[in-house]
């Protein structure tokens, strides 16, 4: 085993560590944080059903930032169906054997790659371009759209240009999962991709990309618009209410 090799398996081991532990932490904050006022953005769904209804379609959809930006919409829309079908192909390093559904979107790789960098070169062209959001975007808005441009044009470059042995990347990572440590081909476009993920993982729970679990907490899009029928009271204010 190279010392290479030995840095990538602490790094993902590290990297997987934070983001797992991260995001279990976050979520346990955001489902302890009451919300103190009955608050969905209206016309709101009035049952449990309908507001499931609500979220699916707003995860699947993205059907508030449909109303809000049509150009935001596809752009935002295109990178994240790309990316999801970019994750589901890279499924196969990790899984033996590989699943049939799997298999089925493993076509689809250069189009899917093609429409994660186009989708996050048109968000990043509207921060620049666009007066008021360029006003309102901080440094992190940019970096993140910058680690996923590069993890994305990284993995183009491994594909057509710097092919590296991806059946040893899969042994690499099956491997870590088994704690069966293997080699990890000497690549440098491989070191660059790999390394890009592991920083994503890593800042993942403290950045901007909690929006994804984030988004089922939100009252404004979570919360059923029935205050006429029950009244709506934080745990604390009801302790406030007790005269406790
Ligand atoms: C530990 C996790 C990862 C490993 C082991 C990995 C490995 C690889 C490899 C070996 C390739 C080249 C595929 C080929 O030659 O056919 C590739 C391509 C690619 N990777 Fe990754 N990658 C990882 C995570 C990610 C993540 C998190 C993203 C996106 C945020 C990503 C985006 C891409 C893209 C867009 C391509 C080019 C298209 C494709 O082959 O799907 N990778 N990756």
């Amino acid at each position: 085993m190279s010392a290479a090799s030995v840095f990538f398996a602490l790094l993902f081991y590290a990297a997987a560590a934070v983001l797992l532990a991260g995001i279990a932490l976050r979520v346990a904050d955001y489902a302890r944080t009451p919300a103190p006022l009955k608050i969905p953005t209206t016309p709101a769904p009035r049952t449990r059903g309908g507001v499931a209804l609500r979220l699916a379609r707003e995860v699947v959809f993205f059907e508030s930032l449909f109303k809000g930006s049509v150009w935001t919409w596809i752009f935002g829309w295109l990178f994240h169906a790309s990316l999801l079908l970019v994750l589901v192909r890279h499924l196969r390093y990790f899984t033996e054997p590989v699943w049939s559904w799997v298999v089925l979107v493993q076509p689809l790789g250069i189009l899917v790659a093609f429409g994660m960098a186009i989708g996050l070169a048109g968000l990043l062209a509207r921060r620049i371009l666009v007066e008021r959001i360029r006003y309102i975007s901080v440094p992190s808005d940019y970096l993140m759209l910058a680690l996923l441009l590069a993890i994305a044009g990284s993995g183009l470059a491994m594909k057509y240009v710097f092919r590296t042995d991806i059946v040893a990347v899969k042994a690499f990572f099956l491997g870590l999962l088994r704690f069966d440590w293997q080699p990890l081909p000497a690549d440098p476009m491989l070191y660059i991709h790999l390394a890009l993920v592991a920083a994503l993982m890593i800042v993942f729970p403290f950045s901007k990309l909690l929006h994804v679990p984030g988004l089922f907490f939100s009252p404004s899009r979570n919360q059923a618009d029935d205050p006429r029928e029950a009244r709506h009271l934080a745990p604390w204010a009801a302790d406030l209410e007790r005269g406790r």
